[in-house]
């Protein structure tokens, strides 16, 4: 609000409330406007004449419809690098937890049922995310191999990670000469971009961490999660889109896999008690918090700002999504 606020040349027009913009709201406010600035619960499809920039704090766009607003002249602004750690760092905390009962245990404390449970040899337990002398091999798969993957793949290497597998955008070629140096850097036996049925098969943890939108709808289904191996982990810190949650519901169910973590799930925020990935013991969910450290927000509140400031005022956008 500082940045914004001291530019003189802008009329500010401020939703109040630190939560989601009501749409009637939006749209009783936005006409005659030439920038704003949204998040991604605003859908952005059609701009009135004045309209010239959209700025969204957030990384993800999908929200916004690129076609459209390109060719009605807009520029659009988004969030990338400053939201990077914290959602590789809620990444594998999802990862951790849903791989070692963490939903389980902790409801199970929060209910009072602790003295139900006294310690048993095999009680609680779940996949070690980390290697061992009996068990020295550990792949971690990604759906999507940009910023965020290679940040969460950064965060595993002391956990003794021996394989990374990737699949991402069919049509970009495999970058072996980065692969061949993030080995090296990591002391990996391999990083490689291989079809995605192959990273489904081979992985212990699954991260899918790919742009939402059509392209990657329900990438994850019923097929895939088939593919998977029993004792292994799917976590989803992109979008509710890419993982099909009634397949994924059944996978846990009936044990093709061991367990999820979840941070988006389709048709947030109205996830009712009743959702079959809510019933599941072994799925991990979380209310789309990834990039919700104090750092973080600000960080994405400062870029989405200066942003519009750039795309009204004229000078270079720190972040511009390409059209
Ligand atoms: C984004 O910025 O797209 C994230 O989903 C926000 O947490």
């Amino acid at each position: 609000m500082p940045l914004l606020e001291e530019r003189s040349e802008l009329d500010l027009v401020v939703w109040p409330e630190d939560r989601a913009c009501d749409r009637a709201w939006l749209l009783d406010n936005i006409t005659g406007a030439a920038g704003v600035i949204v998040t991604l619960t605003d859908k952005i499809w059609i701009a009135g004449p004045s309209l010239k920039v959209v700025s969204t704090m957030s990384v993800g766009y999908e929200h916004v419809d690129l076609k459209a607003v390109a060719q009605q002249g807009l520029k659009v602004g988004y969030t990338p690098d400053v939201l990077t750690d914290a959602v590789a760092d809620l990444s594998v905390m999802l990862a951790l937890m849903a791989g070692r009962n963490g939903g389980i245990g902790t409801s199970v404390v929060q209910k009072g049922e602790w003295k139900n449970y006294s310690w048993a040899p095999f009680g609680f337990c779940g996949p070690q995310l980390s290697t061992t002398s009996a068990s020295p091999k550990r792949t971690i798969g990604f759906l999507g191999f940009g910023r965020i993957a290679q940040a969460t793949l950064a965060r595993l290497v002391p956990f003794g990670v021996t394989h990374c597998l990737y699949s991402s955008n069919p049509t970009s070629p495999a970058n072996h000469a980065r692969d061949a140096e993030l080995a090296a850097k990591y002391k990996l036996q391999a990083v490689k971009k291989v079809d995605v049925d192959d990273v489904a098969r081979e992985s212990d943890v699954l991260f899918v961490l790919a742009p939402g939108g059509n392209d990657t709808y329900h990438l994850v289904n019923e097929e895939l999660l088939k593919k998977m191996k029993k004792t292994s982990v799917l976590i989803n810190a992109s979008r509710g889109t890419l993982v099909d949650s009634d397949a994924l519901a059944k996978a846990l169910h009936e044990g093709w896999i061991w367990g999820a973590g979840l941070d988006v799930v389709e048709g947030e925020p109205n996830i009712s008690v009743d959702h079959p990935l809510v019933k599941e013991p072994r799925c991990v969910i979380v209310p789309h918090i990834a990039s919700a450290t104090l750092e973080t927000r600000r960080a994405m509140a400062t870029r989405a700002a200066q942003n519009l400031i750039a795309g009204l005022l004229g000078g270079q956008m720190p972040a511009q999504v390409d059209l």
